[in-house]
């Protein structure tokens, strides 16, 4: 093992060279091929970004009509899959129904080579549209409410909001502030280079498996608390510090303890030692979004005062840990009256653009076709002499 260099949790280790997304933790700077992810979250749809992910250059107007009619085209899932969603336990995780639908997809649609522009299109658009009527359609299913389906006048966010929430009883009106912030929401998710589910989309369609699977695999690595898994986690600590009578000082001490694995979600990055760029944004359009739906949910005041401590105490400064991605998402999709299982989905349905990308430059790219196959640095015993079970005690 002399050559080996251990690098546990690859603090240091690059896995593959990327075209796609740029990330200076120290900066605090994330850009979408080139584009800085303030002015693409604020001028563009996540359908526009979507595509820039996938193909690397941002759509023109016949290109982005083009790859909606794709999305619209795609829309419904085969009507022998919604049999399955039948025969999940009533409380199944919707992250664990979504991967296994996913995978699932495998069986009903066709594996595409993705080596041109317009093939990966059309993988993409199969699967970005697919798994928002399988999202909201678990959510229905849980409800044990009727299933709505995809409508092709209403855009992505649109679509999947009026799945959500519309009622044969009680038609859901669309509100553009909300279709604004979902918007929103989805691009800042979209991509953030080698994190643990992308790494482990790109390590499972290394070995040559198909890209349902691969992504499948993702969601299942999303799905962790230290990961995608924290924006419910979040919400979970901010209703037990509420229903504490709002005792921070408690949790403040248990994730300080070093012999508790407590720890403040929402709080501290691998790669960010400053503010998550991400983090900023959605703080801003949490206040904003929560204005106005008239919501005042005193889990924001928490929130709120829960970050004014964490940034003047000298454990968390000196170790650098700031709010990032999901510590305020959750609030938003609260007041939108999205359920709290739902949140880690709604990460998946925006990491997909950003996952198909990484498996398409890992399968199709110049210098990454390799099968991902990470050494180790070896503790165990040297050769032993081996003992006949007669002689074992
Ligand atoms: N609360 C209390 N202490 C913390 C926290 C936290 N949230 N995060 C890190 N620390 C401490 C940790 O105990 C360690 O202390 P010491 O140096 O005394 O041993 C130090 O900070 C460094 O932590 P680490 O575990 O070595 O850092 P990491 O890069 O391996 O972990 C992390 C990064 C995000 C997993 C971690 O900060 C964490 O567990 N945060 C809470 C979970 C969370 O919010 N996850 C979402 C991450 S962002 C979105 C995403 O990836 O999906």
């Amino acid at each position: 093992t002399g050559y080996i260099t251990l690098d546990s949790g690859y603090m240091n280790t690059g896995s593959c060279s990327s075209e796609i997304t740029f990330l200076d933790g120290e900066q605090g700077i994330l850009n979408y091929r080139g584009y800085g992810i303030n002015e693409l979250a604020e001028k563009c749809s996540f359908v526009e970004v979507a595509y820039l992910l996938l193909i690397g250059e941002l759509p023109t107007r016949e290109q982005l009509d083009h790859f909606r009619a794709l999305l619209s085209r795609f829309a419904l899932i085969h009507e022998d899959m919604i049999h399955f969603f039948d025969h999940f336990p009533p409380n199944a995780p919707p992250m664990a129904i979504l991967s296994t639908m996913v995978n699932t997809l495998h069986n009903f649609y066709p594996e595409m080579s993705s080596d041109s522009d317009e093939e990966l299109l059309i993988i993409a658009a199969r699967l970005i549209s697919k798994i928002r009527t399988i999202a909201a359609f678990s959510y229905k299913k849980s409800e044990g409410h009727p299933l709505i389906y995809p409508r092709y006048d209403l855009s992505y966010c649109g679509n999947f909001l009026n799945m959500m929430f519309d009622k044969p009883v009680k038609p859901y009106v669309v509100q553009p502030e909300v279709v604004a912030t979902v918007n929103k929401l989805l691009i800042l998710h979209a991509d953030h280079e080698q994190n643990c589910s992308t790494s482990t989309v790109r390590l499972v369609g290394s070995a040559g498996v198909n890209v349902y699977t691969s992504i499948s695999a993702g969601i299942s690595a999303l799905w962790g608390p230290l990961h995608g898994g924290a924006n419910q986690a979040v919400i979970e600590m901010l209703e037990a510090i509420h229903q504490d009578n709002n005792d921070f000082e408690k949790y403040i001490k248990k994730a300080k303890d070093r012999n508790d694995p407590f720890r403040l979600t929402g709080f501290g990055h691998r790669v960010y030692k400053t503010f998550d760029p991400r983090a900023t944004i959605i703080k801003q359009a949490c206040d904003q979004t929560l204005q106005a739906l008239n919501v005042d949910d005193p889990l924001l005041d928490i929130a709120k005062e829960l970050e004014d401590i964490v940034r003047n105490d000298d454990y968390f400064v000196s170790r650098n840990l700031y709010p990032n991605v999901d510590f305020y998402s959750g609030i938003i999709y609260r007041a939108m009256g999205i359920p709290t299982n739902m949140f880690t989905v709604m990460f998946a349905m925006g990491r997909l653009p950003g996952w198909i990308s990484h498996w398409s430059e890992m399968t199709y790219g110049s210098d990454n076709s390799r099968i991902g196959r990470p050494r180790q640095v070896y503790t165990g015993y040297k050769k032993r002499e081996f003992v006949p079970i007669h002689e074992r005690n």
